[in-house]
């Protein structure tokens, strides 16, 4: 170990706080074969587009290309969704749920043997530490897929006294924060109770999705079981409008969300709808403070703040206010932000420019609308997009930056005196994915938890995800269910 007070490593450290620095841990990076072009996967194959097209994907910690993909037009989601109808109608609805299950099972284990591949692979490709890759991402992807394969020969005890049947051919659109993650969160419970898939990654971070697909052609998944269509927001529309769609469910913003709302309306499509957050952090007097700042710090630093149910509002009791602050701004500085492989990297890079750009530009507001910016003094990489752990003070409930989704490593501080006074701040927001609270006293969270308008509430805790575990939003954050029992729902038609 090295005493350090300024940049070493990747690692850069500000000069007022002297501290101990590890030395670098880098992941190797060699586990993983990334090809220099990559076709689309249908029909259990890798083919080239129709259309012709390709586009880059980068990794934004180094700005460095690593790979083109496939743009999928109007002609390929149209191959994509008929190999899908087709393994539909020809294999996998007829399959009995005990043998749908041993693909699943099959896909999970396969998933934990090649996680190390995975986990640097989505590292490179979306900019996330490896410890969050490694520790969330990949054991959760494989969790979900063990979880759903325990639920296919077991569906009619899933909706007691009634007949569940898949509703046909899936189309799932998905972001760029979870990449993995989100692909198997949405691909599990639809093979499980039946359906056959064609799935759209977020254009900056496709790598890991077409990973899996090597692991569906490893597990002999039947061919247009899963299809995997890489493109921009024009392939996912294709998807949305195809006719030959059963049900769409799609996580992103809720501009998008909307739209394909709109876009569906008045057909026969069923629609689950995963959206954005404002979440508020709810601290009282009576928490453990510093157990609480390691929950705000995981909150909203977690993934670059890159997280739909982020911790974005922190709401503090005006009697630890100051106390909490002090603590906020001494835990930050000490925050490790830089090389997404190194293993102990806390922040990595920002997903991309464009969303770069959407936090700084927000962050700006912030600035201007007259709230007290409390950044990070550590020095930033050169190359790559790269945000300061950040917070705001004297914040007004009026402020863009209390109200927008900033989607990035930026947290609204207000205070409050009263738990009235708390859940009315925690509800003022057009979203309602999730909220956390913070108290020693079990009839305090439990009466408080119960007035949030919100999906998920933890207590003492933030950012904690389980298969099993129904995950959804209230208003503008979405509708329906994934995970847990009532994700099945989502994906069967109960006769
Ligand atoms: P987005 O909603 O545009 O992208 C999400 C997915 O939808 C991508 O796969 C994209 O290709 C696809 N898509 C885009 N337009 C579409 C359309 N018309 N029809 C069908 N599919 C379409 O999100 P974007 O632009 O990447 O991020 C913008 C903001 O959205 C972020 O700053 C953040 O605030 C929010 N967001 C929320 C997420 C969540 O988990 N709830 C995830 C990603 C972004
Ligand atoms: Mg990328």
């Amino acid at each position: 170990m090295t005493k350090l007070t300024s940049s070493v490593n990747g690692h850069p450290r500000a000069a007022s706080e002297p501290i101990w620095e590890y030395a670098p841990a880098p992941e190797a990076r060699n586990i993983v074969k990334i090809q220099p072009q990559y076709g689309l996967f249908i029909n259990g194959q890798f083919v080239e587009p129709q259309s012709g097209c390709y586009f880059p994907t980068l990794s934004p910690s180094s700005e460095e290309r690593l790979s083109e993909v496939a743009w999928a037009g109007a002609e390929d989601v149209n191959s994509a969704v008929q190999a899908a109808r087709n393994a539909y109608e020809s294999v996998w609805r007829k399959m009995p749920g005990k043998e749908r299950a041993k693909y699943l099972f099959r896909i999970a284990r396969l998933l934990q043997e090649r996680s190390r591949e995975f986990a640097v692979l989505e590292s490179l490709d979306g900019g996330k530490p490896i410890r969050e890759s490694r520790d969330v991402d990949i054991p959760l992807a494989a969790a979900h897929f063990f979880y759903y394969a325990g639920w296919a020969d077991k569906l009619e005890y899933a909706f007691q006294g009634r007949r569940p049947e898949p509703l046909g051919v899936a189309g799932q659109i998905i972001p760029w924060n979870f990449p993995l993650l989100m692909a198997s969160w949405k691909i599990a419970p639809a093979l499980a109770c039946g359906n056959t898939v064609v799935l759209k990654p977020a254009e900056t971070t496709p790598l890991t999705a077409l990973l899996l697909c090597e692991i569906f052609q490893q597990a002999d998944l039947p061919p247009g079981v899963v299809n995997m269509i890489t493109g921009d927001g024009e392939t996912g529309a294709h998807l949305v409008n195809h006719p030959d769609v059963d049900k769409i469910a799609f996580t992103g913003s809720t501009e998008v969300g909307k739209r394909i709302q709109r876009s569906i309306a008045g057909s026969r499509k069923k629609l689950t709808l995963e959206l954005g957050g404002k979440a508020a952090n709810v601290i009282f007097e009576d928490a453990a403070l510093d157990q609480a700042v390691e929950g705000i710090v995981n909150g909203i630093y977690f993934n670059q703040g890159h997280v739909c149910c982020a911790g974005s509002r922190l709401l503090v009791e005006e009697s630890v206010y100051e106390v909490v602050k002090r603590k906020l701004k001494r835990r930050i500085e000490l925050l490790r932000v830089g090389d997404p492989l190194d293993k102990n990297t806390d922040i990595g890079a920002i997903n991309s420019k464009a969303q770069w750009e959407k936090i700084v530009a927000l962050t700006q507001t912030g600035v201007e609308e007259g709230a007290t910016l409390h950044q990070s003094s550590c020095v930033l990489p050169e190359r790559g997009y790269w945000f300061r752990p950040t917070f705001f003070t004297e914040v007004a409930v009026s402020h863009t930056i209390a109200r927008e989704e900033i989607f990035g490593p930026v947290l609204a501080v207000l205070s409050f005196r009263t738990p009235e006074e708390a859940a009315q701040l925690a509800n003022n927001t057009r979203y309602g994915l999730s909220a956390g609270v913070w108290t020693e006293k079990g009839s305090k969270y439990l009466a408080f938890a119960s007035r949030l308008k919100a999906g998920v509430v933890w207590c003492n805790t933030y950012n904690k995800f389980d298969p099993a575990s129904p995950f959804g939003g209230y208003k503008e954050s979405g509708f329906g269910r994934e995970g847990g029992v009532h994700g099945l729902s989502a994906y069967t038609r109960v006769g």
